[in-house]
Order: C-alpha cells, then structure tokens, then sequence
C-alpha cells in the first residue's frame, strides 16, 4: 500500500479478524465484518486486514468478498502458503497479500514465517502473486536471517512481528531488535510493516521507528470497540500514533 501523504506517513491497517470472531461464536449473522470494516474506515483507517485462516474459524470466503466490494481503502488479505489460498488470492486479486505461517492448533500466529525453508515453494508462490498483480508482505520475525532472505526472495514488503515485544512488556532488546531488522531491512529495499500484539500502550515506541511504513492492527481494535465503538478505538489509535511522529 503505497504512502498516501508523504515520506513520514504511517499507514494504518485495520485487521478485522476479531469481529467475525464474535459472529462465529454464534454462527449467527452479526457483527458484520464489513460493516466493521466500513466503520474503520469511516474512523481515517488506511486500510483493511484480514486473515483468511485455513480452518476458517474466523473470516469466511464471503466476507472477503463482501469486503472487496465495499471498502475504498486497500486490502490486505493474510494468508497461509498453500495451494488453495494462492488460487483465492489470484481470483479475488487484493491490493496485497501477506504470507503467514498457520498451524491449527495454534491459538494466533505464533512466529514469523520461516522463509529460510522451502525456498522454491515461496519463491513460486511470490512469483504466482506478482504475476496476479498483488503487491506482496511476508510476516517475519526481525532476524538479519529472514530479512535477508526475504530480500533476496524478491518480496515488496516485510512485516516485521512485533509479538514479542509485545508479550515481553516493550523490553528494549526486543524493541531494538525492531529497530535493527526495519533498518536492515529498508536497506535491502524492502518496504517495512510492522504488527502483532500492538495496542494504544505499546505502539508508541513501535510507531516512532521511521522505516516503519505500515501497521497491521486487529485485536486490540476489538477489544476496545465492545467498550467505546470501533470508531472510538481506530481515532484513540490514530492518536497513539501521531503522539510517536
Ligand atoms: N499481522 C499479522 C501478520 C497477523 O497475523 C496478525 C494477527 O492476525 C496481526 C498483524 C494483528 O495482530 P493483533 O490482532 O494482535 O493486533
């Protein structure tokens, strides 16, 4: 997603994973991802996430389609590297895709993609999207190891994952370890994004890395929104951020 406002903008992305969330624990037919996702960008978001995880426990086929359709910001769509997701993505051709490690058992993403491993297959797959026209992110941990290799992979973007810092109370060695694989990777001509874990308490410092063009944010939007609205949370976001630049 190319930057909307010049060089120090700071794309927010809004990930709307949650929101089906609740309505899968019903089955029922609300909320609405989509009308959330409207809402988010009612509320100045920059754009729309959503992962379309292989066991379908959250986001379904049709609401990706149901997104598309109405949102005007672009779509991110996460998504595992597998067969049946690459031939989704080239149908419904979002504006990016950013690949993700899945394992069922796994309660969200646990870690970064390992695209050390299996080279051919994300080099094949990278290649099936550029040739969709779909910019491309892989989700990686901020090792010199990944960075590089998605560089030399030929992906557009990183997204960096900020779990463990999140999960580690914002330490400064995981924070710096964000800064170093921005820097490192932004050198390699990578575009930086950066998510996981991220909200209004810790963004902060996560924001302010200036490489950093991009952040995928889902949970925490959620979280506030049973309280305040999803409005309320995406602007009480966009001031955490402005506060950091
Ligand atoms: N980025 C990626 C690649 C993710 O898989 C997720 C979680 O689905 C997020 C960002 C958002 O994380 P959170 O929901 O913790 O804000």
């Amino acid at each position: 997603m190319e930057s909307t406002s010049g060089p120090g903008h700071l794309r927010l992305c809004i990930n709307i994973d949650h929101v089906a969330t609740i309505r899968q624990a019903r089955h029922a037919d609300e909320p609405d991802p989509a009308a959330a996702a409207v809402a988010c960008e009612a509320a100045g978001a920059d754009g729309i996430t959503a992962h379309l995880r292989e066991d379908r426990r959250h986001i379904q086929d049709a609401d990706v389609d149901a997104i598309l359709r109405v949102i005007r910001t672009p779509f991110n769509l996460e998504m595992a590297v597998t067969d049946e997701m690459l031939a989704i993505a080239e149908r419904l051709r979002p504006h990016q895709v950013t690949l993700v490690p899945e394992r069922r058992e796994e309660v969200t993403t646990e870690g970064g993609l390992d695209v050390t491993h299996d080279a051919a297959r994300m080099r094949a797959a990278l290649a099936r999207l550029d040739a969709a026209g779909i910019r491309t992110s892989l989700f990686i941990d901020p090792d010199p190891r990944m960075i590089d290799q998605a560089a030399a992979l030929g992906a557009a973007a990183i997204e960096l994952h900020t779990g463990r810092y999140a999960h580690a109370s914002a330490d400064p060695a995981t924070l710096a370890a964000l800064r170093d694989g921005a820097r490192r990777a932004r050198a390699a001509g990578l575009a930086v994004h950066a998510g996981h874990g991220l909200t209004v308490r810790n963004v902060g410092p996560v924001a302010a890395i200036t490489e950093i063009e991009e952040l995928n944010i889902g949970h925490t939007i959620v979280s506030r929104a049973v309280f305040v609205g999803i409005e309320a949370a995406v602007r009480e976001m966009e001031r955490a951020l402005s506060r950091a630049r």
